[in-house]
């Protein structure tokens, strides 16, 4: 076909339509429909948890207008669209589930009058159009005829406890009067949002340098109010571990199966997958199926190798619930349902690092326990198991000094980080909130040592080579010591042996 140099560029991506524009065709398309508003609209789970922490933002910035995007659709390619995941601060304010809401902001609006406090929140979105709306049936974006039925406003504030509003107008919410209110944006969401801010900003004069910083403390302060997670949190993360671990059997079930298939690891990774998929809402990160040296490669995500009699087989996955709360498991498990002598004993050190970490965070009922201690914990655990296995260059003093530091040539990564909403949670918090914070009830952190012996480290002898091994539990701080979330999954070396040779007999040796 040839195109028509008049055509606009933009709108070649429309080339592969047929869509009829007739005159006839747009009154019959818009008539005839039940447009009943949705019906069974009830508050989401979180709508009775999510006041206290619009409150809390709301006292930490008085007198102040405070703006958090969902952040827009993100394009994969030409006119396809990666599935919609909203910022998680905006998720932890409005808790809004699964693929809600793009587009959105959630506005905090100094009250008005003398004497007056605190803020009037919003939830400005783009609502359900008409069906005699050209968006309705022609737009592939956002038209309910190509994506679904959106809310109305009054659903969802009913789903939410938010006031709502039309987002068409929001921009003007957002930057009006600044010249005496001034805005504080979540940055990193909405680059569209940013801009719109910035230019405001720059009419009325504002001190740009000044009103990032400002930014800069919101986003900072939204990481440090999760590191705390209330009961529905807790609750969540739970549900999302419990369903994560019915994806670790199928995909210990599927061990034989991979052992079969020229990209064996992608058996293992679907098997999980399709798992999390079936029961919860997806996955909270890319899924690390990795065997034999690939275990080494920390974030191997491509997981298109094979998987061979012999091997171990890191699986480092987590499902995430609809609410978006996400699990962070790791087990190393051996194919043919049993470690070798020299897999075993990396492997045992390996757990006695993560017994170690555990041990050092129920610390914190009898004396301050500090969120870099348990790394610490571990790493001693880690660098002593080396120089008994003869591969430390230097005493485990030395090494375990700043001026050393050998050990971690062998697990250059950290012990442990939140987890939450996501998987790396509260990540913009400050270091005295967060690593040189005291361990508190409601943290909910992972313990995660490994040991990782490349098959190209010269330094180590054969037979460690080409062997990664972690073990990652998910780990709340309870006021009585702490609770490890992930117990229900085999953790020993026997009950990670036991495991394999129930679930995929068919390779047990
Ligand atoms: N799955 C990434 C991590 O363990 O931190
Ligand atoms: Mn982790
Ligand atoms: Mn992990």
């Amino acid at each position: 076909m040839s195109s028509d140099a008049s055509e606009e560029l933009s709108d070649r991506v429309n080339n592969r339509s047929h869509r009829p524009n007739s005159a006839a065709f747009r009154d019959f398309v818009a008539s005839g429909w039940d447009r009943a508003p949705l019906t069974g609209v009830a508050p989401l789970p979180a709508a009775e948890w999510t006041p206290a922490r619009r409150e809390a933002v709301s006292r930490r910035f008085p007198g102040e207008r405070i703006v958090v995007p969902a952040g827009p659709l993100k394009v994969r390619s030409n006119d396809t669209d990666y599935r919609f995941r909203a910022h998680s601060a905006f998720i932890h304010l409005t808790g809004l589930e699964t693929e809600s809401e793009p587009d959105a902001l959630l506005v905090f609006e100094p009250a008005d009058g003398d004497g007056a406090e605190g803020h009037t929140v919003t939830l400005w979105f783009r609502p359900r159009a008409g069906a005699d709306t050209e968006e309705f049936f022609s737009d592939a974006r956002y038209g309910e005829y190509w994506v679904g039925p959106r809310d109305d406003l009054e659903t969802m504030t009913v789903r939410t406890g938010i006031t709502t509003a039309d987002s068409s107008t929001a921009m003007d919410a957002v930057t009006k009067d600044l010249g005496s209110v001034s805005v504080r944006l979540l940055r990193g969401a909405d680059v569209n949002v940013e801009q719109a801010v910035d230019q405001a900003r720059a009419q009325v004069s504002a001190d740009l340098e000044a009103s990032e910083a400002g930014d800069d403390e919101l986003l900072e302060y939204l990481s440090e109010l999760r590191l705390i997670k209330d009961d529905h949190e807790v609750d969540q993360l739970r549900h999302a571990i419990d369903i994560t671990r019915k994806g670790f059997d199928r995909a210990v079930a599927s061990l034989p199966a991979a052992v079969d298939h020229a990209r064996g690891e992608r058996v293992i990774e679907t098997s999980f997958e399709s798992a999390a998929r079936l029961d919860g809402y997806g996955v909270g990160y890319d899924t690390i199926a990795a065997a034999g040296d690939n275990a080494c490669t920390l974030h191997w995500i491509r997981n298109d190798g094979v998987v061979r009699s012999g091997d171990l087989v890191l699986l480092d996955a987590g499902a995430e619930a609809d609410s978006l709360y996400t699990a962070d498991i790791t087990r190393t498990l051996p194919v043919d349902g049993t470690f070798t002598e020299v897999q075993g004993k990396i492997y045992d050190a390996v757990l006695a690092a993560a017994d170690a970490a555990f041990a050092k965070a129920a610390e914190h009922v009898e004396h301050p326990v500090l969120f870099r201690d348990v790394h610490a914990a571990a790493m001693e655990v880690i660098a002593q198991k080396l120089h008994d296995f003869g591969l430390l260059p230097v005493s485990v003093a030395e090494s375990l000094s700043e001026k050393g530091q050998q050990h971690r040539r062998w697990m250059v990564h950290g012990t442990s980080h939140h987890l939450g909403l996501d998987v790396h949670d509260c990540a913009q918090a400050r270091r005295d909130m967060y690593l040189d914070a005291r361990l508190e009830p409601g943290m909910v952190f992972t313990i995660e040592p490994g040991l990782y012996f490349k098959e190209s480290d010269l330094l180590v002898p054969e037979e460690f080579r080409g062997i990664g091994v972690r073990i990652e539990d998910d780990v709340l701080v309870t006021s009585d010591g702490v609770e490890n979330l992930s117990a229900g999954f085999p953790r020993t070396r026997a009950e990670v042996e036991a495991w394999v040779q129930e679930l995929a007999p068919g390779r047990a040796r």
